[in-house]
Parts: structure tokens; sequence; C-alpha cells
């Protein structure tokens, strides 16, 4: 019988591909949760709720406690300024590690950072996301941890891709940044089978791990068009995006974001993200350590993901 795993962000989009497949496989769980809602939304797959976020020092004393390990999938991907990403991707993390380091406490912490951590020049987001791996680097002795780098994740329940796979499907491919940029892509099921292969493993080094869906090399625009229009059957033109008109879009939706109410997702730090020619990662390190390979390439995660055809 499995030993308890402890869960952060399981509401999330990544958190709850976690949830299902380790749910599945047999695994206890117990997750930090922020409202009423979520319980309601994870109930009958997680044994255990704590009620609290990651800025309470004793909500995640209790997640940790008796757990045989952390999978830590919160963060933020939206917000205005360094602050905003830093509170949750940085002290989040130092929180987590700050707990893990009491006696008696799961020595095995895997955490969700981002490719982007690879250019933390680029954005607030990327910046954050890779202090967050400085806390595991200088503060994680002691710790078996893994920061993993997935680069865009799709997949069942995304809200971010689907937008932009709505409009492939209707025939025109937005570019932001040079046509022949490359990315990697992985299917959400696939870093749930992951984050399970950790579990199943008893000591992995620890370190930053980046893996993709298999495809070396990545894809390019032309490549994931193409991609959707054998899926939809019709035609995909890409439509590359003037840098002037998105950054002036950026830039309003940082000036009335206090007036909207929520963070927006593009804002000038972002566009630079987007726009960054070579999103290209490998599985070479983490094929060492762990027993995994991707499973889902692109096509078929697309037929496999709903709301966009
Ligand atoms: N999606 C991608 O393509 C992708 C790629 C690379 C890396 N990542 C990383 O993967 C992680 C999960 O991404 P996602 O796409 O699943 O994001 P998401 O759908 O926005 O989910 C974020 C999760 O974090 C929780 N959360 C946010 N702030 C919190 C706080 N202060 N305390 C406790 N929980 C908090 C949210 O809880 P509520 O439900 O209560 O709001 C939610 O469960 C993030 O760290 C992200 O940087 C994502």
């Amino acid at each position: 019988m499995p030993e308890i795993v402890a869960i952060t962000g399981a509401t999330g989009f990544i958190g709850r591909a976690i949830v299902r497949h380790l749910h599945e496989a047999g695994y206890p769980l117990r997750a930090l949760v922020r409202s009423d809602a979520s319980r309601r939304l994870l109930q009958g797959q997680v044994e255990e709720f704590i009620a609290g976020d990651l800025s309470d020092l004793g909500a995640l004393e209790q997640l940790a406690s008796g757990a045989s390990a952390v999978v830590h999938c919160a963060g933020v991907v939206r917000g205005v300024t360094q602050a905003d990403f830093d509170r949750v991707n940085v002290e989040g993390v130092r929180r987590l590690v700050t707990v893990l380091r009491q006696p008696g406490r799961p020595t095995r912490l895997l955490s969700l950072s981002s490719l982007a951590a690879r250019e933390p020049q680029l954005s607030f987001y990327a910046l954050s996301k890779r202090r967050g791996e400085q806390v595991l680097e200088q503060e994680g002795e002691g710790l078996q941890w893994l920061a993993l780098r997935p680069p865009a994740v799709y997949g069942p329940g995304d809200r971010e891709l689907v937008p932009l796979l709505r409009l492939m499907a209707r025939g025109l491919a937005p570019v932001p940044g040079r046509r022949e940029a490359r990315f990697s892509m992985l299917y959400v099921e696939d870093l749930a089978r992951l984050v399970h292969a950790w579990l199943r493993r008893d000591a992995v080094d620890s370190g930053l791990y980046s893996l993709h869906d298999g495809r070396a090399g990545g894809y390019s625009w032309a490549e994931v068009a193409a991609i959707v229009e054998g899926i939809c059957g019709r035609r995909v033109r890409l439509l590359p995006l003037p840098a002037t008109l998105l950054s002036l879009l950026a830039r309003a939706n940082r000036r009335f974001a206090p007036l909207l109410g929520r963070a927006p997702m593009l804002t000038p730090e972002k566009l630079r993200e987007l726009r960054h020619p070579d999103w290209v990662c490998d599985n070479e390190a983490i094929g060492r350590v762990l027993d995994w390979s991707p499973r889902v390439g692109l096509e078929e995660g697309l037929r496999n993901t709903p709301g966009w055809r």
C-alpha cells in the first residue's frame, strides 16, 4: 500500500491531471486547498484536505506531516509585477523547503518549475521560476528534490492553449514571433506519468530536469499548423502578428490591469517570452534517472484535447 503523497496546486490544470493519475494508481493523496469549491472538485480522488495557501506555514506543516513525498504544482502564471510572481513562485518554494527540512518531515520534493527558467532575463515569470529553482539549489540540502522544467504543456483541462487551437481550427495560426521559431511540447498525461515514475523510484539525484513529448528538435509553427490541418481537414494559414501591434496590446493590458481586476496573460514581459525563437529542450538527463519515456505525440495529444474543434 503506497504511503500518502502531499500535493499543492491540485486544482490547477497540471495538478488535476497528476491527482487523477496518482489516484487511479492507488496513491492516497492529501491536498492543500484554498476554498470549499476546490474540495468539491477533488472529492473522491483526494483522501485529506488541508485548508490554506503557500503563505501559511502551519498549513504546509500539516500538509507534509507523515507524507512520503510532496508534489508541488502550485504556481502563478499571470501577474503584472515581479512581486506578483515571486510571492508564490519563489516564497512558496522557500516555505515548503523550510518545512521539509524540519526533522521527521518527508525529504522528497518534486517541484514544477518551467522551461522558461532557462531564460530568466525574458520575463518576470521566467525569473521567478529560476529564483524558485535557486531556492532548491541553495537551501535544499538534505532533501531529495527535483525541479522539472516542462515546455508548453497541453491536454484535457488546459485553458491557455485552447483559444489558440480554436483559431487554428478555423484556419488561422497566429505567429507571435519568428516563423522559424521552434518549441517543445508535452502532453499533460505524460507529465503525470513522470510524477508516478518518480514516486516509484526510491532515490533520484537532486537537480533540474527538462522533458518533452519525444520530438527531438521540437516543432515550428508550420509543423503544428500541418498537424492541425490533418486533424481538422482544412487548410491552416500562418498569420505573423506585427510586433508593434502585440507590443501595444501588451502595454495596454498592463496599464488597464488594475481596472480589469485580474492579471492579464499578455504583458510586455510575457511577449518577450512568446517571441523567443528557441524553446526546445531535451529528455537526456531525465531519461538517465527515471524509467520514463513520453507516449503521446502532438497529433494524438491534440485529438485527445477537448474544446477546440
Ligand atoms: N501549463 C503549462 O504549460 C506549464 C508549463 C511549464 C510549467 N508550468 C508550471 O506548472 C505549475 C502548474 O501550472 P498550471 O498550468 O497547472 O497552473 P494553473 O492551472 O494556473 O494552476 C495553478 C494552481 O496553483 C494554485 N495556487 C496558486 N497560487 C497559490 C497559492 N498562493 N497558494 C496555494 N496554491 C496556489 C492554484 O490554486 P487555486 O485553484 O486555489 O487558484 C492552482 O491549483 C506552475 O508552477 C507553472 O509555472 C506550467
